[in-house]
This record gives structure tokens, sequence and C-alpha cells, in this order.
């Protein structure tokens, strides 16, 4: 089975290894390839991939929202989302799914934490926010408050998850904001999620008010890193309990992806406790 993961840049996935672990528990001989790909070409490139023995993609940054275009056919939620993370040929058909929301839903309970009538704060209004504000407004949160630098961007992510999510979710549900959270009292999240690039910058330069944690019970960095990020630090530093980066995530949309590319779901402990292999 033919498969890989296509983003700029690449390098560091680690991907494969989660893949390759998840083969082995059924014996499966895949091969998993890193394929750096730019926006520019993907689409191309995507078609070259299925109509050259290629099974199944899994999609990272940039480029979750440019394959949409290279599919056939799209899911419910990546409908929703306006955005995918994995690709699977179907018959001679290119699939298009998002399993990054279940992945976060996933490892949020998989650390027994309720989404569940919390007041969530999401920092972020690209495709990483995107990709996950469906299956978190799926588990009833009581409000989820998406904050973004540029808070046009946010006001944009907001109608449109509304416009094409079909929860006829009230409007005091999911909130638009900018950075400052203007009108909004900062201390009120149970759950801060960061879902902005900031990580991935060599200098991690964030301009949030502090007071975001003050009564957190956890705080989530949607990208995952060997060391703790500035968000995880400025986290910590607020004495927010739980604390984590996106592992867990990552683990369990591969999962997700995994189990429709193979038809087996994989255990995801042993992947889950590699993270600083
Ligand atoms: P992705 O697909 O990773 O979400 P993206 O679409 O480029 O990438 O979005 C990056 C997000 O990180 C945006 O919400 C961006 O805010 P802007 O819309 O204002 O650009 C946010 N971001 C990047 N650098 C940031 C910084 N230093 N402080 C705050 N937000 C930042």
């Amino acid at each position: 089975m033919k498969l890989g993961v296509i983003g700029s840049p690449i390098e560091h996935s680690r991907s494969p290894e989660i893949h390759y672990g998840f083969a082995a528990q059924f014996d499966l001989d895949i091969s998993f390839k890193k394929y750096q790909v730019e926006k520019n070409e993907c689409i191309d490139w995507v078609k070259n991939f299925f109509n050259n023995d290629g099974f199944g993609l899994s999609v990272t940054l940039p480029l979750k929202e440019v394959v949409l275009e290279a599919a056939d056919e799209i899911s419910e939620r990546a409908l929703q989302s306006r955005a995918a993370n994995m690709l699977h040929l179907k018959g001679d058909k290119i699939f298009a799914d998002c399993t990054d929301g279940i992945g976060l839903v996933s490892d949020l309970k998989n650390n027994k934490l309720e989404i569940k009538n919390k007041n969530i704060l999401i920092i972020g209004a690209g495709g990483a926010s995107r990709g996950i504000l469906p299956s978190l407004l799926n588990e009833e949160p009581k409000q989820i408050i998406v904050a973004n630098r540029t808070p046009e961007r946010s006001v944009k992510l907001v109608s449109e998850i509304q416009e094409t999510s079909g929860l006829q979710m009230k409007s005091s549900i999911l909130i638009p904001s900018g950075l400052n959270l203007e009108g909004l009292d900062s201390g009120i999240f149970d759950l801060v999620l960061n879902a902005t690039s900031v990580s991935t910058s060599k200098e991690q330069v964030f301009d949030i008010d502090k007071a975001i944690f003050n009564n957190a019970s956890v705080a989530l960095d949607l990208y995952y890193s060997q060391s703790d990020t500035l968000f995880m630090k400025m986290a910590k530093a607020s004495q927010v309990s739980t604390v984590l980066d996106g592992w867990g995530m990552l683990v369990h949309q591969a999962a997700a992806s995994f189990s429709q590319w193979s038809g087996h779901q994989p255990k995801t402990e042993e992947a889950l406790e590699s993270r600083r292999d």
C-alpha cells in the first residue's frame, strides 16, 4: 500500500514512524514517505500520485485547504471545515476527509478532559483552527471564542462554519474576536487551544494577555515539539494544571486516517508513548 505525507516544510514530520507502527500491528506491508510539496504544484502532484499506484496521503500545512481542489469526493466534515488532512483512493476517485477534529476530541477524551458545557478559547483562525471546529462543536461546548490577530479572519471563519455546519447553532455559541478579546471576560476559559502557527516559527512572538489562562484547567498547543512551546510555557507559568502539545492529536488523527486506508483500527498506546523518541 503506497502511502505518504505531503506538506512544506515536511522534513520534521513524524507521520511515517506512526503509520509504520500501525501497519506492524496488522502485518501490513506499506510504504509511507514524506514528500515536500508546495501549494502551487499541489493539485497536479496529488493527481499524479494517485495515477501512479498511490493509495493514501496525509496532508499537512500549508496544503489542507488547497487539496480539496484535487478531490473528486469530500466528506461532510471536510466540507464543514473547508479543509482536509487525508486523501484516499476509492475506486478511481480521490476522496478527501478531515480527521484532525476527531483526533483532537479523541486526545482530550483519552486524557479524561471534558468538552461538553465548557468555555473554550481557540487562538488562530487559519487552517488548523478550521479543521477542529466542527468536531469540537459536535461535543456541545458552552461557548467557543475564536480569537485571531487579524480579527476579520476570525469573523470570516466563524460565519463560514455557521453557514456550512448545519448544526443550527445559536450565534452565541461560536464567537469571533481579536486577540485583545475586547468586550469579553478573558478569565472565563476552561480550555485554551493554540491553533496559530506561532509555535512553528523560530522566534516565537505571541502577543496574548496571560489573563486568558486565569481559570483554565487545560491548555493545548496543536503543534507538537520536543520542548515546551512559548504558549505551553506561558500556560505553565499561569498554573494551568494540564498543559499538552499536539502529539496526542497527531497520533489520533493518524489512527483515524489509517483505519480508513487499511480497514483496521490501530491501537494508539505505543505511538502515544513514543512522543519524545
Ligand atoms: P495554518 O494553516 O497553520 O492555520 P495559516 O492559515 O497561515 O496557517 O494561519 C496561521 C494562524 O496563526 C493565523 O491565525 C495567524 O494570524 P493572522 O490571521 O493574523 O495572520 C496566526 N499567527 C501567526 N503568527 C502569529 C503571531 N505572531 N501572533 C498571533 N497569531 C499569529
